[in-house]
């Protein structure tokens, strides 16, 4: 498999720990580890004689356990925990595709969701959705891609980069799409639980469809991306049982100290999910005053879900000459549109981290710098 340069992850590993003003990480603000271990009485103990010898390679039975409350019909045995959520897009397509295989993947997307079937040789069919739509794909579009013989569709809501959410019907249909194609739904659920309004939070589609995927992670929502645990949970045994396969290459299995953290965030995730929800919600306020503000010179489709969203410059320039000139004038962090492929008039903020208002005044005063030439 050759897999092209990851741009994004190269992104931020050029810049993420050099910049002094991050405003585009798609992560919530992180818990320490003090913090998690106060929120159990005793867990530091148990934490502490934790043996540090190699795990179960399906995940801790406790972590099992603890996520099956994510969804609504899951037993441990539909879990395979992963080293992140990224280990998962591997495993799953590793296992599933056969060279030639026709994928249909929602665009733009985190790229490993489309870069990796490709490198795997299979015919990647972009789905693409438009800011005018709010960025939800055309389900009449997928009725006729899916018409030719298709082994996976790739979905991602809350959607990175953009923060668009679909109705639960319009999930509920692609969903049923699927299941009468015969095509597994590999469903990127990482930034759940980060709904605005929870009554617009999607089921799951491991809980719809016998074959779907969904993947999770402690990473975002959570404000634990330093773990690197992630879970596919699915009915489907047979793809499971692939990916299992493919992550014996890998990392064979996670490690006993974030697995115990995780099950414990688990068991308190209404108290870590408040304080994640509480920040994000407040630094959406500051995002879109900014962006009526300054709707001269961007536009956007408002986020409904997630830390991110993916504005644009509204006289159609290049948001990453932008990106260059802030990060160089202030040490402050956008992320160029251009690494999710052809949109270079994006780039992408992300507002879940405590010190997001500061940043983004650091941003205001850069442009009220630049005045009316900040394209
Ligand atoms: C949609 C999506 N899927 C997967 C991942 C990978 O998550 P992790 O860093 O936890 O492996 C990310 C990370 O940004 C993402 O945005």
């Amino acid at each position: 498999m050759k897999l092209p340069p990851f741009e994004l992850e190269r992104y931020f590993a050029a810049n993420e720990f050099t910049a002094k003003r991050l405003l585009c990480v798609s992560d919530c603000q992180p818990l320490t580890v003090g913090e998690l271990l106060s929120l159990k009485e005793g867990a530091a103990e148990a934490f502490a004689a934790l043996p540090l010898g190699y795990a179960d390679s399906r995940g801790a039975p406790e972590l099992r356990q603890a996520a099956c409350a994510l969804y609504e019909g899951m037993a441990p045995e539909n879990l395979l925990v992963h080293v992140g959520a990224e280990e998962a897009i591997l495993t799953f397509f590793a296992s599933v595709l056969e060279p030639g295989d026709r994928v249909i993947v929602q665009a733009p997307c985190y790229r490993s969701l489309r870069d990796v079937p490709a490198a795997l040789g299979a015919q990647v069919v972009d789905w693409p959705g438009r800011q005018e739509d709010g960025w939800i794909p055309d389900l009449d579009f997928l009725r006729t891609a899916l018409a030719e013989k298709t082994r996976a569709v790739v979905v991602n809501f809350p959607h990175n980069p953009t923060g668009a959410l679909p109705h639960r019907d319009v999930f509920r249909d692609i969903v049923g799409l699927c299941e009468q194609a015969g095509a597994v739904l590999f469903s990127d659920e990482v930034y759940r639980f980060l709904e605005y309004d929870p009554a617009d939070r999607l089921p799951a589609a491991c809980d719809l469809s016998e074959t779907a995927v969904s993947l999770g992670v402690m990473s975002k929502s959570f404000g634990l991306a330093g773990l690197r645990v992630g879970f596919a949970a699915s009915r489907n045994a047979r793809v499971l049982a692939g990916m299992a396969r493919i992550k014996d290459y890998s990392s064979i299995c996670g490690s006993p100290a974030t697995e115990f953290l995780a099950a414990l965030a688990l068991e308190k995730r209404e108290q870590i999910l408040a304080r994640t929800r509480a920040i994000t919600l407040r630094n959406l306020a500051a995002a879109t005053d900014f962006m009526a503000r300054r709707a001269d010179i961007f536009s956007w489709a408002a986020p409904k879900a997630g830390p991110i969203a993916f504005p644009r410059l509204a006289d159609g320039g290049d948001a990453g000459a932008l990106c260059d000139r802030l990060l160089a004038a202030t040490g402050a962090l956008l992320l160029p549109g251009r690494v999710y492929g052809p949109y270079p008039g994006h780039f992408r903020l992300g507002f879940g981290r405590a010190d997001f208002t500061e940043g983004l005044a650091v941003l205001d005063a850069f442009l009220d710098r630049e005045g009316s030439s900040a394209t």
